[in-house]
This record gives C-alpha cells, sequence and structure tokens, in this order.
C-alpha cells in the first residue's frame, strides 16, 4: 500500500501550492459586499478582460455560478434549452427548478454537444401553452460526456441562433482553461461566442475556492445581486482571489500535462482486461471507464484500489471517472493503472 493517497477522483481535490500559499498570504484585501477588496477587483478585471466581456464577479463555486445565471435570464415558468446531461441537470439538486421556477428542455446528446440544427428543434413557438426559451446553454468542457471540447463551429452555430432568436447564451465553462489549452482557442474566441461564460478556480486551475462569472454589465450587476440573496456576498475574501491571479499566471499552460496523463492513463485502462473505456477519445482531464467485463462490482474495486492508495469516483452502475490534475504526476497514473489492474485479478 503507497502512503500518499493517488486521488483521482476529481480536480477539485487539489490542494494549493506552497508558492500559492505565498501569495495568498500577501493579499491586499478590503470589504468586496462594498466592492473594496482590491484583489479581488483585480481578478475580476482580469477575468473579464480575458474573454473578452465589459464585467466579471468573484463567486463561491461553479454551482453558485450556474444558479446565478439561469435565474439572471429566465422568468418563473420559462425554460432553458441544455443538453441532458448537464451539470445543473444531473448535479445542482433540482436547483433551477428550486431557485428560478424553470424546466429544462433535455437535449439528447453524444458527449454534451449538440449543433444549431437540432437547438432549433427545442425552441419552442409563440404558441400561448408553450413556455418561453429564455435560454441556451452549453457545457465546455464537458463533465459527463468525458472532458469533450465543445467545437468552435457548433458552438458558432449556436451563436448566430441565439443573435436570431433573441435567446442568450450562457457557457458552463468550469473547465473552459482544459478546453483552451487542448484546442489552442483563447478565452476570447470562447467569450465571442456566448453572453456569458464562467470558470472554476478549483479545479484544474488548483486553487482552494472560487469560480468567475463574465458578462455584460448589465448582466454582472443582476448576478452581483443574485450573489447576495443566495447569501454569497463575501468580504475580504481577496485571500481567496489572489490564489486565483497566481493561478491564471502559472497553472494554466500546465493542464497539458494532466491532458497528456489522462491519455496515458486512458491507453493503459484500455490495455487491461476487464477494462473498457466508456469514450474511445480522451480530449483533456477525464476518463471514464467500465468494469462490467470484470465481474465485479464497482463498489468491490473502489474497495480494493483504495486498500492500494488509489481513489476514483463511482458514477454509478459498473462505471467510474478518473481525474488527472496538479497533485497526480506520470509515475501516479502509472501505479493507479497498476493497482487497478491488482484489483481486478
Ligand atoms: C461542468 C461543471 N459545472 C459546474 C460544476 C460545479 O462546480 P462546484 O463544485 O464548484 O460547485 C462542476 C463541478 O464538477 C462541473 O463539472
Amino acid at each position: 500500500m503507497s502512503e500518499r493517497l493517488i486521488d483521482m477522483r476529481s480536480d477539485t481535490v487539489t490542494r494549493p501550492t506552497a508558492a500559492m500559499r505565498e501569495a495568498m498570504l500577501r493579499a491586499e484585501v478590503g470589504d468586496d459586499v462594498m466592492g473594496e477588496d482590491p484583489t479581488i477587483n483585480a481578478l475580476q478585471e482580469r477575468a473579464a478582460a480575458l474573454f473578452g466581456k465589459e464585467a466579471a464577479l468573484f463567486v463561491a463555486s461553479g454551482t453558485q455560478a450556474n444558479q446565478i445565471s439561469i435565474k439572471a435570464y429566465t422568468q418563473p415558468g420559462d425554460e432553458v434549452i441544455a443538453d441532458a446531461l448537464c451539470h445543473p441537470v444531473r448535479s445542482e439538486l433540482g436547483g433551477a427548478a428550486l431557485i428560478s421556477g424553470v424546466q429544462v428542455a433535455m437535449i439528447p446528446t453524444e458527449r454534451g454537444v449538440y449543433s444549431r440544427e437540432t437547438a432549433e428543434k427545442f425552441i419552442r413557438s409563440d404558441n400561448w401553452m408553450q413556455p418561453k426559451s429564455a435560454l441556451l446553454w452549453v457545457e465546455n468542457t464537458h463533465n459527463a460526456g468525458g472532458g469533450t471540447v465543445f467545437p468552435l463551429d457548433a458552438l458558432g452555430g449556436l451563436r448566430a441562433l441565439s443573435n436570431e432568436r433573441g435567446i442568450p447564451l450562457h457557457i458552463d465553462g468550469a473547465r473552459i482553461f482544459n478546453a483552451v489549452i487542448a484546442s489552442g482557442i483563447k478565452p476570447a474566441e470562447w467569450g465571442k461566442r456566448c453572453d456569458s461564460i464562467s470558470f472554476c478556480l478549483s479545479k484544474g486551475l488548483g486553487c482552494p475556492v472560487g469560480s468567475l462569472l463574465m458578462g455584460s454589465k448589465n448582466f454582472i450587476a443582476r448576478a452581483r445581486r443574485l450573489r447576495q440573496i443566495l447569501g454569497g456576498g463575501w468580504r475580504q475574501a481577496g485571500i481567496l482571489a489572489a490564489a486565483g491571479l497566481h493561478a491564471l499566471d502559472h497553472h494554466v499552460e500546465r493542464l497539458a500535462e494532466d491532458h497528456a496523463n489522462a491519455k496515458h492513463f486512458a491507453r493503459l485502462v484500455a490495455e487491461t482486461r476487464g477494462l473498457k473505456l466508456v469514450y474511445d477519445e480522451t480530449q483533456t482531464n477525464l476518463v471514464f471507464f467500465d468494469v462490467a467485463e470484470s465481474g465485479l462490482a464497482a463498489e468491490e474495486v473502489s474497495q480494493r484500489l483504495r486498500q492500494r492508495g488509489v481513489a476514483m469516483a463511482m458514477r454509478g452502475g459498473t462505471t467510474f471517472r478518473a481525474v488527472t490534475h496538479i497533485d497526480v504526476t506520470r509515475a501516479d497514473v502509472e501505479r493507479a493503472a497498476a493497482a487497478l489492474k491488482e484489483a481486478l485479478a
């Protein structure tokens, strides 16, 4: 059994590096509810500029960014058009219904990607019995879709549709920097093709807490009020924003390493008897695989992995998700793959 747990359950398990902690220690702070935290203000300005948007808001989490965005664009009774596997549908406790009183038209997709033509079929007519189609929702990269990068041309098609029909387009970019690194497409190019976009600091970027939401001045003013209602107005959180600024300087380019490690891990999984990759292609840092052919229950495999110092997330049925991140090295993914092989033996 190894001493250090190789934790591949999620990229949210990362711990701040010594250099990030140094940056946090030095942060100048103020009361952010009053708009007076200089480090938060600097982070928000930087995030807005990166994505080519007028303004940005620092919020507690990806879930908070999503729920604020849905609420900002909709009225109760409206409908959001999204893929059926998106995070708000799968993993936000029905928050869109609870907080915004909306329903979601769920598009069945391959890996979370859908086209303009498909979206068009889900837009309601003006018929008096139908809900208003109030928001188009894209997730990039797509979590349940195995870390898929939303193709830029498909997004361009949705942007055109959104403009023609006057339906705003939001991108849940929790892992948008993984998309940026995997595709070479700059943040501003993604920003150009939506009304608003978020990203998480606390995933691949390795920060302890926080997400950014970017959009027009009006949208962000509304988002700020909604953040306050949700109890998310924070005070001297510049300590957290300092981690974010540090991550934007030092932890973006390195995501390429996580992608290379994930691809390597996927190759090792594909070679292991009893395992099957759920998605043939690994684009970023998420690898989904199925243990059904081994004849073992996921629970059993998970326990055997833990005994060998490795943690991966069970995703229901016989499926697992393994995630590479800043605290997982090339040697770790090799050890994790070897532990999997042993666990199945
Ligand atoms: C695509 C996506 N959006 C939003 C979230 C929510 O982020 P948080 O855990 O910070 O609430 C996640 C978390 O995994 C995610 O994968």
